[in-house]
């Protein structure tokens, strides 16, 4: 066992955020001997949940020392080819993962775990997530990588993510992703809804959620589900989160074009909802700082670090099937 000294088996943990890939791990039994981001809120909210990890504010790319690890994880970002995002092969953004390769080279950990969005699977950027799993064999890994979507694993969610993860070259053992724990299958739970996730909370959390206007590109697609369903997938932009059900359903009325179907009143999903439907914990503490100079860039940042989070669940039950190599 690397590091440590709990006896729980370490991680190293790189693009950390808010920490919902960390909380998974956590739950999964590892201690993290190092967090990284390059955010300063995604940093405040992380120690103000998880106050004891050692997490170093900084750019991936100025970091030269780590801590021995067993595992090594990371969600580098993603905005180059999420379905969100403006979509470029060739953004800087898009080869962060190279950062990822160095640290894994420097740690030689025993497995790692990568996180990244299911855009990275499109026939225009298949030539990134190959040749992340060259590199990664290159640097004597085994990787394997699936598709998974997180409502599978009891988020109340649809958000589906590609995972790479490696076992080093020289250890015996394989890695089996996790089956699905929900779902209409024989022996799963049903899915978790969205009423399950964030009924009794408050029906008009004042300063809790964004209300812009909700413009023309807003209203181009259904943002609304139901109290009964899974929810689509959470965003990290304040003005493009989902509808909270309580508002009316939509209909299409043209191309990319939807209306109201009554005029009462709507509202979007809050940080704090928004964080439920993500798997984060009920008790999260969203501190405020400083540099919240308004409400509506507090609310921006808030939003952020939760829509970038990985669920937890999902997190926990991808770390959970690792094999005993510690
Ligand atoms: C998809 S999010 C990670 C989410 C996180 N794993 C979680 O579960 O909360 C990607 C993160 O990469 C961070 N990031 C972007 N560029 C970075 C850089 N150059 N160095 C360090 N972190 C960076 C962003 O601030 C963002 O928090």
């Amino acid at each position: 066992m690397a590091g440590g000294g709990s006896g729980r088996p370490t991680a190293v943990s790189l693009f950390t955020g808010c920490g919902g890939s960390d909380a998974g791990l956590i739950e999964a039994g590892f201690d993290i001997v190092l967090a990284n981001d390059i955010c300063r809120y995604a940093r405040e909210f992380y120690l103000a949940n998880l106050p004891e990890t050692d997490y170093k504010l900084a750019d991936i790319t100025t970091l030269s020392s780590f801590p021995e690890a067993d595992l090594l994880v990371g969600c580098y970002p993603c905005q180059g080819f999420s379905e969100g995002g403006v979509r470029k092969a060739n953004r800087g953004i898009n080869y962060l993962y190279q950062q990822f390769d160095r640290v894994l080279r420097l740690i030689r950990p025993k497995a790692f775990i990568v996180e990244n969005v299911q855009g990275l699977t499109r026939s225009n950027f298949r030539h990134l997530l190959n040749n992340q799993i060259i590199r990664f064999r290159l640097a004597r890994y085994r990787v394997q990588t699936r598709l998974l979507n997180a409502a599978d694993y009891g988020v109340p969610q649809e958000r589906r993510r590609v995972f790479l993860v490696g076992i080093r070259s020289d250890i015996d053992a394989q890695y089996e992703f996790p089956e699905a724990t929900h779902g209409s299958g024989e022996g799963q739970h049903p899915y978790v809804t969205i009423r399950d996730a964030i009924e009794g909370l408050p029906d008009w959390p004042e300063g809790e959620y964004c209300d812009d206007p909700f413009h023309w590109y807003y209203m181009s697609r259904n943002r609304r589900r139901g109290w009964d369903e899974l929810s689509k997938t959470i965003v990290s932009t304040a003005r493009h989160m989902l509808l909270h059900p309580i508002s009316p359903t939509l209909s299409r009325v043209g191309p990319d074009c939807w209306e109201w179907t009554t005029d009462e009143p709507r509202r979007r999903f809050s940080f704090r909802e928004a964080s439920a439907l993500q798997g984060l914990s009920a008790e999260a503490v969203f501190p405020d700082t400083d540099r919240m100079h308004s409400e509506t860039a507090g609310l921006r940042m808030k939003y952020r670090v939760v829509g970038n989070a990985v669920p937890p669940p999902l997190f926990r039950a991808v770390a959970g099937t690792l094999p005993e190599i510690w």
